[in-house]
């Protein structure tokens, strides 16, 4: 089996700078953009076509199907998949557009999209609670406007353990006109999936995959073997990296060889203050931007650090290229990227919560995983009102990780080591983690472990955030 957790230290007393209070609402109105904007390209993958002249509406089509890729050469594998690609394509638009998303199920059985990190009205969140998923052969209009900048992602809420494994996900780059300007931007999308001999996605079964979630043998990186991923450059260029890991279950530890960089954002946007880093702890549905430096000529290597067990039982780490660059040698001086004043909410907690991480048996004897006793609790977990600041302890009862997320809302860890905005947090085994969740959006929404198979199995829920102003 192989795994890669990792310990996390809480630092309770970890001072969170209190800064300018943030709106209570997510922004929807943004500035319009200053006339010389242009929207970046972004390389690594395939972007959605704007069908939509409007400069502040983006309308495109996404359909999800069956289709075939190659992850060994000779050995072709079914894979499910939004417009034939993996990762699926990029949807990019800026802060306050309006998106319109036409959806077409053409799979063989019902599925959502959901819109991982935007905090869009709950109607639109694609959750099943909500919304009653696209039947085969069905469509549905997904409709939002796009409160913050940032990366994000989309992947189906149905069947998602099986769904997501067999490729349904894609990025999101959200852009402010008044964001950093790079020589490029790149999105790096990172997976984990498990292959037979056969070269097919092994079938979605058995114990090991409800209790650890499920661990692949074959890391991908924008859809191909990680080792295939490359790309050349010019020594002296300065990058802005978007990195998300869209695997089922693996935590991944990656760090960058042969240049240099720094962490400038995280789930929920930029950070006030970006940092250096040798090593950086992704668990599934996080992102992390890196500012990209090459500072040296020869070769760039993103590199994912996976602790492999051998026959004999023993782990050891094992480092797996995931990315490499070329970097040709040129007197070219990397330019200083000047860093835009940036605010989180910072604010102080009103509110309290308690969630316990558990396991159980259900009257069957099956494993079920649980939130607070219940799994799969049908009803909500907490009732918040909007503006809320809730200091929000999750407590791991068990020995197995769990990164836990939150729908439509962002928080801060309260640990020093991981600053900015986030919506998934690692829950170390037997750990515990305090964050503050601002929540600011309302609705209904589902609170869960990001191990899919942990979700299908109960560790699943929800709260709602009441309006501030309810309509009579
Ligand atoms: Cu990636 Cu319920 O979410
Ligand atoms: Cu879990």
């Amino acid at each position: 089996m192989l795994r890669g957790s990792r310990f996390l230290l809480i630092a309770l007393s970890a001072a969170i700078l209190a800064c300018t209070h943030a709106p209570d609402e997510p922004e929807t109105a943004a500035a319009p953009a200053p006339a010389a904007w242009t929207m970046p390209e972004v390389q690594g993958v395939e972007a959605l076509v704007d069908e939509n002249p409007d400069p502040n509406v983006v309308e495109v089509s996404i359909a999800a199907s069956r289709t075939k890729a190659e992850f060994k050469a000779g050995s072709p594998t079914t894979v499910w998949a939004f417009n034939g690609l993996l990762p699926g394509p990029l949807l990019k638009a800026k802060v306050g557009d309006e998106v319109v998303v036409h959806f077409k199920n053409d799979l063989l059985e019902p599925t959502t999209i959901h819109w991982h990190g935007l905090r869009i009205s709950d109607q639109m969140d694609g959750s099943p609670r909500i919304q009653n998923p696209v039947k085969p052969g069905e469509e549905f209009t997904y409709r939002f406007k796009l409160p913050d900048a940032g990366s994000f992602w989309y992947h189906p809420h149905v069947n998602a353990p099986v769904q997501v494994e067999k490729g349904l996900y894609g990025p999101i780059a959200v852009f402010d006109p008044k964001d950093p300007v790079y020589d490029t931007e790149r999105f790096v999308v990172l997976d984990d999936i498990r292959l037979e001999t056969s070269g097919a996605i092994s079938p979605e079964s058995g114990m090991d995959y409800s209790m650890g979630g499920r661990f692949g043998n074959t890391l991908l990186t924008n859809g191909r073997p990680a080792k295939e991923a490359t790309a050349s450059v010019e020594q002296g260029t300065v990058e802005r990296w978007r990195i998300v890991n869209t695997a089922n279950a693996r935590t991944m530890q990656i760090g960058l060889v042969g240049a240099s960089f720094r962490v400038i954002a995280t789930d929920g946007g930029l950070l006030p203050e970006p940092y250096t880093t040798d090593r950086i702890t992704i668990t599934v549905g996080q992102r992390y931007d890196l500012e990209v430096t090459y500072d040296q000529p020869g070769t760039a290597t993103l590199t994912n650090y996976v602790l492999s067990q051998d026959s004999a039982g023993k782990v050891k780490e094992v480092s797996i290229p995931s990315f490499v660059v070329d970097v040709a040698a040129s007197a070219r001086v990397p330019r200083t990227i000047a860093w835009p004043e940036v605010h989180l909410p910072s604010r102080e907690p009103d509110v309290n919560a308690t969630i316990r991480l558990n396991l159980q048996q259900d009257a069957e004897g099956n494993p079920e995983w649980t939130l607070n006793g219940k799994a799969m609790a049908p009803d909500p977990l907490f009732t918040w009102s909007q503006g809320s600041t809730v200091l929000l302890t999750l407590v791991n009862k068990v020995n197995t990780e769990h990164p836990f997320h939150l729908h439509g809302q962002f928080f801060e860890i309260l640990d020093a080591s991981q600053p900015g905005l986030k919506d998934v947090v690692l829950v170390p085994p037997k750990g515990t983690v305090i964050v503050r969740a601002y929540v600011d959006n309302p609705g209904r929404w589902m609170a869960h472990c990001h191990i899919l198979e942990h979700a299908e199995i109960g560790m699943m829920g929800e709260f709602v955030v009441t309006p501030k102003t309810s309509a009579p």
